[in-house]
């Protein structure tokens, strides 16, 4: 079959992607940088950064910094960070997250809500807060103000367990389905201003996320999710969503504001 031709356009665009060492933020930093975006790759995970770079800087403008997204200066820092190195920014991805071990409510160590709550968003709440801050400053600064000015998006990774509650445990649930919130109050505060919020939902893809609950697994909890485990249609292909992110985040939809875009076969649907 004839290809379409359709080119993803990231030039001049200047990203930071969190959580990028890995699984689908990896992706999302390959795609990013084969449109044409100079990206700044954050991860906690400063052995796995370095391989990713040796990997992916052949395709482009790369800077990696390692930062633990859960502390409070990372965030203030990162978006510096890309000021300082490319001169902008642009689009801010906020893909890092931590699985918890699928303890309901009753079971929950409240230490651990707090890391599950803080990492997958408050981490992002804080990023959003200074990107923001930042896509008001140059665009003002530009002239640009008005909607559709594009300038700036956000792009949150949620889940399908944004959508579903029988999907994971609790803090990753609750995480997830606030993340919604948080994607749709910043594009609803921020759309007259030309800034931009998303969220993807993947289903499930084969990433390094499952680490996180091989010590300490929920048995109980884990087979209720099971069972809406046993009608996924299928694993997400993690390069082509990457391309997704990228197409969501370029001028080319500057129409898409508040979406909560489901990628799983389907699967949330069931
Ligand atoms: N894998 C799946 O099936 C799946 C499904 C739906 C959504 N997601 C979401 O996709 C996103 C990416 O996860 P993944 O599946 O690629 O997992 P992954 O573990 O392969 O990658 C996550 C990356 O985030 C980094 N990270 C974790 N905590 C961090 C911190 N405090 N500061 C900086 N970096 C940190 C890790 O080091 C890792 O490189 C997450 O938000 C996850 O919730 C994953």
């Amino acid at each position: 079959m004839a290809s379409t031709g359709m080119n993803i356009s990231l030039g001049s665009k200047v990203a930071i992607i969190t959580g990028a060492a890995s699984g689908f933020g990896k992706a999302i930093a390959k795609a990013f940088l084969h449109a044409g975006a100079k990206v700044v790759a954050c991860d906690i995970n400063a052995s796995m950064l370095e391989e990713c770079h040796k990997e992916l800087s052949p395709l482009g403008a790369l800077h990696m910094v390692v930062a633990d997204i859960s502390l409070h200066d990372s965030a203030p820092n990162l978006v510096k960070e890309a000021v300082d190195h490319y001169g902008k920014l642009d689009i801010l991805v906020n893909n890092a997250g931590i699985m918890d071990r699928f303890d309901p409510i009753g079971d929950i160590d409240i230490d651990f809500w707090d890391c599950v709550i803080t990492t997958n968003l408050t981490a992002p709440a804080r990023m959003s807060k200074y990107a923001v801050q930042e896509f008001l400053r140059h665009g003002e600064a530009a002239g640009t103000t008005a909607a559709g000015s594009n300038r700036g998006v956000i792009m949150n990774v949620g889940s399908i367990n944004g959508f579903r509650g029988g999907c994971g445990g609790v803090a990753y649930v609750s995480a997830k389905h606030a993340l919604v919130g948080l994607t749709r109050n910043t594009a609803s505060s921020y759309s007259s201003k030309g800034i931009r919020c998303n969220i993807i939902m993947p289903g499930a893809m084969k990433t390094n996320i499952r680490v996180a609950y091989k010590d300490g697994f929920n048995e109980e909890g884990g087979a209720i999710c099971q069972k809406l485990a046993e009608v996924n249609p299928g694993e997400v292909n993690l390069d082509r969503l990457g391309k997704l992110v990228a197409f969501a985040c370029s001028d080319d939809t500057d129409y898409l504001n508040g979406a909560i875009i489901s990628a799983d076969h389907g699967w949330q649907a069931i």
